[in-house]
């Protein structure tokens, strides 16, 4: 979703604002552009296209030491260089760049017009710059103006804004879309994540809802509620917020290949000396609780459905939800329930929705996430952070990973088990073993890779894992693709299968193997293409991959491997756009 960057001071600020935004463009973009302030007026670039067609049409050298910058993921208005942010304002005074959705936009957009406005765009982003402008007009007052605006707009806005006769002071807005301010000795920036930032600063201000202000080259100044406030500073781990290709020619490949590495990661941050490391008050919320509820959206809602069944281990009734869903439909299970978030962005607006419903109730809630400082760790009652690393490729694979095994870790630590270490520690010896063998699952997605529909099946934890197969397989390849219960197929999906339709099989579990096996012959003598994915002791002569023996509760954490390594060599030999999908964005920062 959108991108935004700023900066004010010494500093190259063609440099900031360019790779700013290519630091920010796996979020999703249709659009790019730039503004800045050259002798009191704001100039403006901005194009339909790459932060790279961008770079090609500004100056090659910007005398200027303020600027924003951003990529537009088109919500309001159809991608085009008019549509593309920066947006000036109707005087030319102002100039802005906006994440998120104005839900009264219209009404504002019509009382401006009826105050002599004009509006060049079709975004919700023009009319925040015009209320700027409107309300400045009347007080002469730039922070007045912003506190103003935040009364009368409904939606989520994070905002940069230039105002043409201020060259000193580049303003900033936060309301329920991310923003994070880069502090460092003489210049100030602001982005949408640390990504954009993390090189040139350590130090950061995680902008809380309802906070705005200004930076000037060498201070910052924060406001709440027409009041200062003190500014609470933090910092960030630098190695975890590159984003480098390290030699791979794609993120998504090198985000695959990281995973052992990520699970060590986490073992060594929440097991050491022989001992779980998880805060006491939240393993004491879990053994108090009677009923645990996921809610998630996506990939991290195909991790809770894995989750789920580690609280059932503990013996905690467990509901899982769609959070887009449950936002609409909300189901409250009793009062001695713990809410469980899973989010790779901590960003994502509608888990952030839930989330405060939820706060208003009082409800305490469990943020598992990869982004320290975003919005939903920030109102958690507790939180743990994944240490996955930046996820650069849109289709999440480590974060996934991450969730599992701190799930895992969690809950095997709630039954002081820590045998658990071992498991995975085995586990992560057997995702080396297939990054070897990859080959072997390139071969299968030449097999599938022009078929329009492609089946997954599995049982028990393997059907959880299909539905994210699935998932990523579709997302990044374009075809058709249902992860199906296998017991399932025989009460609606079976009449889909024919010659022209690949099925894949999980078989990971004893006690299921036999009845999955059955459901290959089924689907082989409707002509089916089987590809089947199991485990060691359960394989048969002609299985496609097989995949090391483990206990079966980390088994999604092994075919997951394979079911990434698939969806990449798909969209790779379909020649599409791996890291990048269509349509898609990275962080979800809109409903
Ligand atoms: C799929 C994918 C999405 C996200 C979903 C939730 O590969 O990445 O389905 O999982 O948008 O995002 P987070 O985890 O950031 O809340």
């Amino acid at each position: 979703m959108c991108g935004i960057v700023g900066c004010k001071g010494n500093m190259d600020l063609r440099k900031y604002l360019i790779n700013g935004l290519k630091d920010l463009d796996y979020r999703g973009y249709d659009s790019a552009g730039i503004a800045f302030i050259l002798k009191e007026k704001i100039n403006v670039y901005k194009f339909k296209g790459t932060v790279e067609n961008l770079e090609s049409k500004i100056p090659n050298h910007i005398d200027s030491d303020i600027g924003i910058g951003h990529t537009r993921w088109a919500t309001h208005g159809v991608p085009n260089d008019t549509n593309a942010h920066p947006h000036l304002s109707f005087h030319q005074h102002f100039a802005i760049v906006h994440n998120g959705v104005i839900e009264n936009y219209k009404d504002i957009k019509d009382e401006l017009i009826q105050q002599g406005f004009e509006f060049k765009s079709e975004t919700d982003s023009e009319a925040i710059v015009n209320l700027i402008e409107y309300y400045y007009l009347q007080n002469n007052d730039v922070l007045k103006s912003l506190f103003l605006i935040g009364q009368k707009l409904k939606g989520s806005f994070a905002i940069a804004l230039l105002h043409e006769s201020e060259p000193d002071k580049l303003y900033f807005y936060k309301q329920a879309s991310p923003l994070l301010i880069g502090v460092s000795n003489d210049f100030n920036l602001l982005a949408s994540d640390a990504a954009p930032m993390i090189k040139l600063t350590k130090k950061f201000i995680d902008l809380e809802d309802g906070q705005y202000g200004y930076l000037t080259s060498t201070n910052q100044f924060l406001f709440c509620n027409g009041r200062p406030i003190d500014i609470v500073y933090s910092n960030k781990e630098p190695e975890l917020l590159v984003k480098d290709l390290n030699g791979y020619p794609h993120f998504m490949l090198k985000e695959i290949e990281e995973i052992d590495i990520v699970i060590k990661r986490i073992m060594n941050h929440y097991f050491y000396e022989d001992k779980f490391h998880f805060d006491s008050k939240l393993i004491e919320a879990i053994n108090e609780c009677d009923h645990v509820t996921f809610i998630a959206c996506g990939t991290s809602y195909h991790a809770s459905l894995i989750g789920a069944r580690y609280f059932e281990s503990l013996e905690k009734n467990t509901s899982v939800f769609i959070a887009s869903e449950w936002a609409y439909y909300p189901k409250f299970l009793g009062n001695k329930t713990l809410y469980i978030m899973l989010s790779q962005s901590g960003e994502t607006a509608d888990s952030i929705r839930c989330m405060q419903m939820l706060s208003k109730l009082g409800a305490p809630i469990l943020v598992v996430t990869n982004t320290k400082g975003s919005t939903m760790e920030r109102n958690a009652t507790y939180s743990l952070l994944l240490y996955a690393g930046l996820e650069v490729a849109v289709a999440s694979t480590k974060a996934y990973s991450a969730m599992i095994t701190t799930l895992a870790l969690l809950c095997e630590a709630c039954k002081n088990n820590i045998d658990v270490i071992d498991d995975l520690n085995n586990v992560c010896k057997s995702i080396r073993k297939i990054y070897f063998q990859k080959e072997q699952i390139l071969q299968i997605a030449r097999q599938i890779k022009n078929s329009p529909d492609v089946f997954f099946l599995g049982r028990g934890y393997d059907y959880e894992m299909s539905l994210e197969a699935s998932l990523k397989l579709k997302e990044i390849s374009y075809i058709h693709s249902e992860g199906v219960p296998g017991g399932e197929l025989k009460h609606g999906p079976i009449a889909l299968i024919d010659k022209n339709v690949p099925v894949i099989v999980f078989i990971s579990d004893k006690i299921v193997a036999l009845s999955m096996r059955g459901n290959i012959k089924e689907v082989e003598s409707r002509g089916a293409k089987t590809f089947i994915i199991s485990s060691r002791s359960l394989k048969h002569e002609g299985d496609a991959f097989v995949v090391d023996d483990t206990p079966i509760y980390l088994s999604p954490l092994l075919k997951s491997i394979f079911a990434f390594y698939l969806a990449y060599f798909v969209s790779l030999e379909k020649g599409l756009n791996v890291d990048k999908p269509r349509n898609l964005a990275k962080a979800v920062t809109v409903e």
